[in-house]
């Protein structure tokens, strides 16, 4: 099975293809099982894909990226995640959510304090926009941030912050002024280290469980004005630009994961005997096997094109959100879909811990939820395509 059959990639393309493919078979696929078991973070890994330009990768050199292009980043993204999901999202939440938002909206100073150093992968980087009780509802958020002379003062609660863990700075979402809903919202830089910064809950999840996920507590958290990213009431236009990025990471994630999912379920095809026969011989196997590679290429032709879409954007700043939504509902629902049908080919080998399906059975199920569900990216897309509301 080749990734490349059907898109054209230039030498560049090919050149990180090999370094992301080499270094995930290498060094992530095999800790991680046991790096999902324990649930720890791979903070090992993580700091060799900063080195190798993996953290940063759109980010211009002068800011501590590889300054390559989108299509490099999902090439990179996609070949992590065939190893590791938790992987996967670490790095695409570094890079699109952290580092894009910083590159997109920051002023030079905050890119040289902030970003820098993330996008080099010396530091880790978060996003906080999910509340307990604003999820797909992002809007009605409750934490708040009140102007005190040069300072604002952050109180509330935020939850399901992938890396919050681990992270080094945050970009986080508050309202400022309630009553413009929407249109008070605006966004921060927080280094963790600022008085007032509490690290939460650590969520126990189903999946991914090395990719560090917590709620994140303000308690009288004091930030200068100058971390203020952007305008006050700018915050919402920035998370949903910037979820259109971070949803093309997770939709190159879902792709990782679908590949990985089918090249086990092909391997075991061929090897399995059952009634004399290999039972990739069987209808009810090879029919599978025909669907999940059919959906894959379908992703991939998605995949590939909302990059260029977002590659395209760097010069005619155009919103790519219909690209990215549809490539990141039909991504997330074709890994899910291989995830299922791989387990189901490997029978019983399926539902043990000593294949690695059932680990993408359990990642794939995120990638229909996070970074905005299915339910949002149809809304997203039907809106975007009917006008109405
Ligand atoms: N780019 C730029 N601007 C955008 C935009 C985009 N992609 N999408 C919307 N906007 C602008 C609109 O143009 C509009 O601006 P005006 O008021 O000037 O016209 C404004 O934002 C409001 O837009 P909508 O009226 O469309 O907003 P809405 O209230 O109807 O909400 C929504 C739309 C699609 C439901 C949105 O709230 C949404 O995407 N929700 C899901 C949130 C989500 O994905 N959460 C996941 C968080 S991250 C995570 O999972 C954790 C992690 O760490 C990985």
């Amino acid at each position: 099975m080749s990734n490349t059959a059907l898109f054209p990639l230039s030498d560049e393309h090919k050149m990180i293809l090999d370094a992301a493919r080499n270094f995930a078979q290498n060094e992530i696929a095999p800790i991680a099982a046991e790096f999902d078991e324990s649930g720890e973070f791979p903070r090992e890994t993580i700091m060799k894909m900063g080195e190798m330009g993996f953290m940063g990768i759109e980010v211009p050199e002068k800011y501590g990226g590889a300054e390559m292009d989108t299509l490099s980043y999902v090439l990179a993204v996609e070949e992590i995640s065939k190893a590791d999901a938790s992987h996967g999202v670490i790095m695409s939440v570094n890079n699109s959510l952290y580092c894009h938002g910083i590159l997109m909206f920051g002023t030079e100073e905050q890119k040289q304090t902030f970003l820098v150093p993330v996008a080099s992968g010396a530091s880790v980087g978060a996003y906080s926009l999910t509340e307990p009780m604003s999820g797909s509802d992002s809007a009605s958020m409750r934490t708040r941030a009140i102007r005190d002379g040069d300072e604002y003062i952050l109180n509330g609660r935020k939850s399901w912050v992938t890396s919050g863990p681990v992270a080094d700075f945050v970009v986080v979402f508050v309202m400022t002024d309630p009553d413009k809903k929407q249109k008070g919202i605006t966004s921060f830089i927080v280094p963790s280290d600022t008085p007032g910064f509490i690290r939460g809950k650590k969520e126990p999840k189903l999946g991914i469980r090395a990719s560090a996920t917590n709620e994140l507590l303000f308690e009288d958290c004091r930030i200068p004005a100058e971390n203020r990213l952007s305008n006050e009431g700018d915050g919402f236009k920035i998370a949903m630009a910037v979820l259109d990025v971070g949803r093309l990471g997770i939709a190159a994630q879902a792709l990782g994961i679908a590949e990985a999912s089918y090249e086990a379920a092909l391997n075991y095809s061929r090897e399995r005997d059952a009634f004399g026969k290999k039972i990739g011989q069987f209808q009810g196997v090879s029919f599978k096997l025909a669907d999940m590679k059919t959906r894959i290429e379908a992703s991939r032709l998605l995949v590939y094109n909302a990059a260029m879409a977002k590659e395209r954007s760097k010069t005619t700043n155009e919103r790519f959100t219909l690209a990215t939504s549809t490539a990141k509902l039909f991504a997330s629902e074709t890994a899910m879909f291989c995830a299922h049908a791989s387990v189901q080919i490997h029978g019983a080998m399926g539902y043990s811990k000593e294949y690695p399906v059932e680990r993408y059975f359990r990642d794939a199920k995120i990638t229909e939820i996070y970074e905005g569900t299915s339910e949002i990216q149809r809304l997203v897309i039907s809106r975007l395509e009917t006008g109405l509301r």
